[in-house]
């Protein structure tokens, strides 16, 4: 089963590490941690994570971890040590909006920055990219999109639908055979990173045992909190160039509160929307103003009106007179 074709060829230019013309370190030599974290673009990648999202801090411990992990072990290899690279193939469980995408978009970069990928791109797929719908459809499938993700991060979303309990003939079984020999064999060159709900992947997992043992970190990312929405929602009008009236700021807070327990909430997927739906309202308002004279503040401002007018309060308008009825 080695040697699986997939048309690429190591790039001798990077990655193993023994590609180092420099001479070992000799072993009274120091080498100091901080200026390689410099070097590496590590902090940049950390302080960015932690400035731009919002809580997820045990994935931020947990990144953090890998980093220090590779860190050391490019330290070790100046030394000779060439022990075997680190397994990163991982699950990312969650529920919508929860920012999986998003974080594992910024481990490929620094998975990259790091040394361990050589490209550190992202491909994404689901089960419609990966298994096919005839007999011999489906290696092809899967082999070409591993070979787009050599070098990189391979994003399965929902990975679980891979797999049909109640089918055992199902082909998605074979694109899975496929992904578990590349794991192995081309594990210091592709990062597999398994994502979707935690009680269909323990499922997943219970039924596939060779692809629970290739995942060398399970990663949780919870529901977001109503500050930590809020703070999301901040940290999105300020990308977009908007700032929240202090009234506006009030409705926001009741409006999170209000839609966290509706049904399709979706983290800050759903703060997203919001704040599109509320930026679409403001530029109704504008236009629809008596004066149409405008300044920059009020172009860039989100009013309470803006957030108010969300279906979120109307149907508890329409609750409340229902059950006065
Ligand atoms: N902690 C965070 N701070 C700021 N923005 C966030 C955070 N988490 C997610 N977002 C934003 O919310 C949106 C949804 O995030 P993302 O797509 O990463 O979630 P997901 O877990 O992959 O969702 P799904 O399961 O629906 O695919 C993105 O626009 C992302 O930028
Ligand atoms: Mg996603």
């Amino acid at each position: 089963m080695a040697g699986t074709p997939f048309g690429y060829q190591p790039d001798p230019a990077a990655g193993s590490g023994d590609e180092e013309t420099a001479p070992h370190l000799p072993a009274d030599a120091v080498v100091d941690l901080a200026a390689a974290r410099r070097e590496a673009g590590i902090d940049e990648v950390l302080g960015r994570l932690n400035a731009e999202l919002v809580g997820l801090a045990p994935v931020k411990t947990r990144i953090e971890e890998i980093a220090s992990l590779l860190l050391v072990d490019r330290m070790r290899e100046r030394y000779g040590i060439t022990a075997r690279r680190p397994t990163l193939h991982m699950c990312f469980t969650g529920n919508p909006g929860t920012g999986k995408t998003t974080v594992a978009l910024r481990m490929a970069d620094l998975l990259h920055r790091l040394g361990y990928l050589r490209r550190g791109h992202l491909v994404s797929v689901t089960r419609d990219d990966l298994v096919g719908e005839y007999v011999g459809h489906t290696a092809p499938k899967t082999k070409d999109v591993i070979k787009r993700a050599m070098g990189g991060v391979l994003f399965i979303d929902e990975a679980y639908y891979l797999y049909k309990v109640e089918n055992d003939r199902d082909y998605g079984s074979e694109s899975i055979e496929i992904l578990l020999q590349v794991m192995e064999a081309h594990r210091d060159d592709l990062v597999v990173i398994l994502a979707g709900y935690a009680d269909k992947m323990d499922v997943f997992f219970a039924a596939n045992p060779g692809m629970q043992s290739r995942i060398a970190h399970h990663i949780t990312f919870p529901d977001y909190t109503v500050d930590e929405l809020e703070r999301i929602a901040v940290l999105m009008t300020d990308e977009l160039a908007y700032r929240l009236s202090d009234d506006a700021r009030l409705v926001l807070r009741s409006y999170l509160e209000r839609r966290i327990g509706q049904p399709w909430f979706a983290n800050a997927r759903s703060v997203r929307n919001a704040m599109e739906r509320a930026r679409l309202r403001q530029a109704r308002r504008l236009l629809d103003q008596d004066d149409p004279r405008v300044d920059l503040a009020a172009l860039t401002t989100i009013e309470a009106a803006d957030l108010l007018a969300s279906r979120v309060f109307r149907e508890d308008a329409h609750a409340k007179t229902v059950r006065s009825a």
